[in-house]
């Protein structure tokens, strides 16, 4: 039985199945033999988001390390739309990007596509999607990206030097492609159509900027395929390399097991700027429950971590597999409750918050290191 859902860079929903969506992206599944490899030239150990699959496909990850291993090393490309607050879903993709700098020793480009979230929404002005994308950058400097090797340019403050490379990348993109890659319809104003140029631009700049050709690797939560699916095509014939990819699965919303976290519904997310009581307060009124309806009935048949949203995020906030292991096995024999499993996910995450938020503030004085402008 095919469930139905719905995986666009603007619409996610429903449950989604990451193996049928491989297979309709025409992705590749990361196969534990690509892992090892990555796990040797990571320095010998890899990521919890690779050893539980939370990274979960990708493309030209091969070729990507067949170079590396030739000793052409490749920089970082990911990025943010800034339409609001920053959640903690955001940040499962930039925390293993971080990850991977610190082990390949790799530049990151990192756009904050301010342009978009202007041309997509309705409601917010140029000037409010410019200020969020600064705030924006606070989380990304806060997790701890190298200065002097970490790039952060907003869309409307690069303009000049994306400008001229995203005019390249339309000229070879049909309106026709555009619309069946991601679906406009006619009533869909053209700075829409315009845009995927833009966000295409970061997988190819350093190499127009240093003079030769530089492999390229993207991260993003598998919602963003779609830009890449048209950079893929178009950035061969301009001269350059087609950018590889890595994907993840979505950290999923706090009322329930299927689709994403969203910003814009704020029961469902924790934004990295929430304080404690407000986590504590999301956590205990809305993460969806595996337990079982009594205490008693929940002592003797256990739980469902599968479905338990509280288990769910620990898997992408608790990196001891011993730890998680444990934790897993007391909810399935029903030695751990709901309330108490809720207490070790509440406790995990306002500790992650609590650095992150200190992080954030002190992120303040070195922006400007870190921010390109033209
Ligand atoms: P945006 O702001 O929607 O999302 C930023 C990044 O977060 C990922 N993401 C998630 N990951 C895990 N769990 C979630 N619940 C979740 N929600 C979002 C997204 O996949 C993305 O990686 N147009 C882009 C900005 C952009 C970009 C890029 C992203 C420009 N260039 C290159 C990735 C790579 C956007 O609006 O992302």
């Amino acid at each position: 039985m095919s469930k139905k859902f719905t995986v666009t860079p603007w619409k996610v929903e429903g449950d989604i199945d990451y193996n049928r969506l491989i297979k309709e992206f025409g992705t590749e599944p990361l196969t534990d033999e690509l892992l090892a490899r990555l796990r040797r030239n990571a320095g010998g150990e890899l990521h919890h988001f690779l050893r539980r699959k939370i990274f979960f496909s990708h493309r030209d990850l091969k070729w990507l390390l067949d170079e590396y291993e030739k000793g052409n090393k490749f920089y970082l490309y990911t990025g943010r739309g800034p339409s609001g607050n920053t959640h903690i879903g955001h940040l499962i993709p930039w925390i293993f990007t971080k990850w991977l700098q610190d082990r390949f020793d790799a530049e990151l480009w990192f756009q904050l596509t301010d342009d978009e979230k202007f041309l997509f929404n309705e409601k917010l002005t140029m000037e409010e999607t410019n200020r969020m994308a600064y705030e924006n950058a606070l989380d990304i400097i806060a997790l701890g990206f190298r200065q002097g090797k970490t790039f952060i340019f907003s869309d409307l403050d690069y303009s000049k030097t994306l400008y001229r490379q995203a005019l390249k990348v339309a000229k070879k993109l049909t309106v026709s492609t555009a619309k069946a890659v991601f679906g406009f319809k006619d009533s869909d104003n053209v700075g829409e159509v315009f845009f995927t140029s833009v966000q295409s631009v970061p997988a190819f700049l350093p190499s127009v900027l240093k003079g030769r050709n530089v492999p390229c690797l993207i991260p993003y939560a598998i919602d963003q395929d779609a830009h890449f699916r048209v950079t893929r095509d178009i950035t061969p014939k301009l001269g350059y390399y087609k950018p590889a990819a890595i994907h993840c699965r979505f950290l999923p919303p706090l009322t329930g097991p299927g689709g994403k976290m969203s910003a814009s519904v704020a029961e469902t997310a924790v934004y990295t700027t929430d304080p404690p009581e407000t986590v504590e307060r999301k956590i205990r009124k809305y993460a969806f429950s595996g337990g079982r309806d009594t205490i008693s009935e929940h002592r003797k048949k256990g739980g469902n971590p599968d479905v338990d949203v509280s288990y769910q995020w620990l898997t992408f906030f608790e990196e001891n597999d011993e730890k998680l292991k444990k934790i897993h096995d007391d909810y399935v024999s029903g030695a751990l409750l709901t309330g108490e499993l809720k207490q070790i996910l509440i406790d995990k995450l306002t500790a992650f918050l609590k650095r992150h938020q200190e992080n954030r503030e002190k992120a303040r004085k070195v922006l400007d290191r870190f921010v390109l402008k033209d």
